[in-house]
């Protein structure tokens, strides 16, 4: 399963790529403002950090509007990271008609906001290439996320659908265990979750426990 960065925070990026897991990364308008800093100050310098789709997100609500967004998106990028540019688009019939649109211009679309495994069949019938379903989001509101994510894998595997879904709003470590058991293509996940997924507190008793042997060791 590829791991993609839910963030737009630099030097979270930069020491969670060093880690060498990092295969993309997903930002959204809440995670720019979190930064404090402005979009286009931070844009490039993702790009430079991690060689892999980046998801940058349009405001726009209609068709037309996020497609004339998406183009000035890309655009704001270097020609050479053109390549790893994945326009987010949010899960809406006007969102759909944009999909539809990039996907002809061969401008890389992630359909967010996926909330059903119905969405995530349109999204891909409208040429897709990603879609994003909330799992932690549905989990908020007592439904079982992960339930859809099992519809849109076995759905898109019954029609050999290439759009590749992006396990998101992941919450903690046992979600992305089910994501990877289900065969997800990608899960996209804070570094506060990535944090806690390298850490096992036998992991650090033992080499503690190694350190003190090797000090009786004779040198
Ligand atoms: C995914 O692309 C989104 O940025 C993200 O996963 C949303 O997660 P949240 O529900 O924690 O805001």
């Amino acid at each position: 399963m590829k791991i993609f960065i839910d963030t737009a925070d630099l030097d979270e990026i930069k020491e969670l790529a060093s880690w060498g897991i990092i295969d993309g990364v997903t930002t959204n308008p809440t995670l720019v403002a979190k930064t404090g800093r402005s979009f286009n100050e931070i844009i490039e310098e993702i790009f430079k950090i991690v060689d892999g789709p980046i998801s940058l997100e349009v405001v726009s609500e209609k068709a037309d509007d996020m497609v004339k967004e998406a183009k000035q998106l890309v655009s704001k990028v270097s020609e050479k990271y053109r390549k790893n540019v994945a326009i987010k688009i949010p899960m809406t019939s006007e969102g759909l008609k944009a999909v539809k649109q990039l996907s002809k211009m061969g401008i890389k679309t992630n359909v967010t906001l996926v909330f059903s495994a119905n969405q995530a069949l349109l999204a891909a019938k409208a040429g897709a290439t990603y879609v994003s379903p909330f799992i932690g989001r549905l989990d908020d509101i007592g439904q079982e996320g992960m339930q859809i994510v099992e519809e849109i894998m076995e759905i898109f595997c019954n029609y050999d659908i290439e759009t590749e879904v992006i396990v998101a709003s992941i919450r903690h470590p046992i979600h992305v265990i089910q994501a990877a058991r289900i065969g997800a293509d990608i899960a996209t996940v804070p570094p506060s979750v990535l944090r806690k997924m390298v850490k096992h507190s036998l992991t650090d008793v033992g080499i503690k426990r190694f350190l003190e042997d090797w000090e009786k060791v004779k040198k």
